[in-house]
């Protein structure tokens, strides 16, 4: 099984040294900031509901100075191979810049002046499998910015920048979890985020249980109709509610929804269900029930797949190996529509469960993993 365990500083380095190597001199900052893996809650952080996804370790990292000339940005994706620019103000162009360029003009918009700048960025990242590729990169900038310029930046308010970067600049209409979890996340906790008032709390991850994070096999494109159009559905759906958001209404109010014409009816039964399941997993993780957790990350499987369809049937193979090899959950994770699954295992197990589930699905791969920090440190902490 591969492990791409490889530490945060060797990303670091290799972007510090691709920027050195590029431009001729050092970097005068560099940001880092890791993927991420929901464990629960999909689709609820654009309904104002609850989410609670963890760091995965896997990193990406960008190395920023100051250009010799204003007016815009020169980068250099090294794994890509790739070296851009852009003039601040120019379009965005649906290309990995465009979340560079996207923090520069969010940071614009909040009234700093910006240099002109040379990034060099390396990731672990990849593209297309819903860890979120994009959040790390903004947040890895924003970051490395934050530190170059000097700029009184919290990590909350860094948060909504980058994700004003994806939404304005780069089109993508997505929600605050990603950026949260990337700028506020500890490895080995989960965020647990009530994404209406950013209220938040980290929870240890159970001891002797791994969450896996597998790719299918078909990368995902979030920028395509259908995220934009679920989110348009949940929409339209709170407004014939009359609710401010779908996060108004309660599991104990299901019945409200049969006033609503399908699809929309269905796509609000899976918000309001999966916001439940959020609060009660949230009480698993603190009692220690993993198998409870297990259960609910089935459901919202199922729910992702009937209700919100959001799912393909390379995830749903996917989800059935995992389960049928002994996982105590599964489920989609991420926006859909192809990229990764992610299981609950028993540590002890991991292996042997890995070496199964990939001979069921010769595809899948292998992409991370999130683990409770060892007990003595937790008891020192
Ligand atoms: C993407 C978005 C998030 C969230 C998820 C689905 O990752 O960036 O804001 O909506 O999809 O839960």
């Amino acid at each position: 099984m591969t492990r791409p365990d490889v530490a945060r500083a060797d990303v670091t380095d290799a972007a510090a040294r691709a920027f050195a190597e590029t431009w001729g001199v050092l970097p005068e900052a560099v940001g880092v900031a890791p993927a991420r893996a929901n464990l629960l809650g999909e689709h609820t952080d654009y309904n104002d509901g609850f989410v609670l996804p963890t760091p995965l370790g896997l990193w990406t990292a960008v190395a920023v100075g100051r250009a010799e000339r204003d007016g815009g940005i020169e980068a250099l994706a090294c794994r890509l191979g790739e070296k851009k620019s852009r003039a601040y103000g120019e379009l965005r162009q649906g290309d990995w810049l465009d979340y560079v360029a996207g923090c520069a003009a969010a940071l614009q918009a909040r009234g700093v002046e910006l240099p002109g700048l040379r990034l060099a960025i390396d990731s672990q990242v990849p593209i297309g499998a819903g860890i979120s590729s994009s959040a790390a990169l903004e947040v890895a900038t924003l970051r490395a910015l934050r530190s170059l310029l000097d700029l009184p930046l919290g990590d909350e308010t860094l948060a909504r920048t980058a994700q004003e970067a994806e939404r304005g600049y780069a089109g993508m209409p997505c929600g605050i979890m990603d950026q949260m979890v990337c700028a506020l996340g500890t490895p080995g906790e989960a965020l647990f985020l009530d994404t209406r008032t950013l209220g938040r709390q980290l929870l240890p991850l159970p001891q002797g249980a791994t969450f896996a994070v597998v790719h299918c096999g078909v990368p995902h494109k979030l920028t395509d109709g259908g995220y934009r159009q679920r989110r348009a559905e949940c929409e339209k759906a709170a407004e014939l509610l009359g609710v401010r958001a779908l996060r108004d209404v309660g599991v104990d109010e299901l019945n409200r929804l049969d006033a609503l014409p399908e699809p929309l009816r269905s796509r609000a039964r899976h918000v309001v269900t999966e916001n439940e399941r959020v609060e009660r997993a949230v009480e698993d993780l603190r009692s220690g029930d993993v198998k409870a957790f297990g259960r609910r990350m089935v459901e919202s499987h199922r729910s992702q797949r009937d209700d919100f369809r959001v799912s393909i049937d390379e995830i749903d193979t996917l989800v059935e190996a995992a389960l049928a090899c002994g996982a105590w959950g599964a489920r989609l994770t991420g926006g859909g529509f192809g990229g990764s699954m992610v299981a609950l295992v028993a540590t002890e197990t991991l292996d042997d469960w890995w070496q199964r589930v990939s001979a069921l699905v010769p595809r899948a791969k292998w992409l991370g993993r999130a683990d409770a920090r060892p007990a003595e440190i937790e008891v020192n902490r």
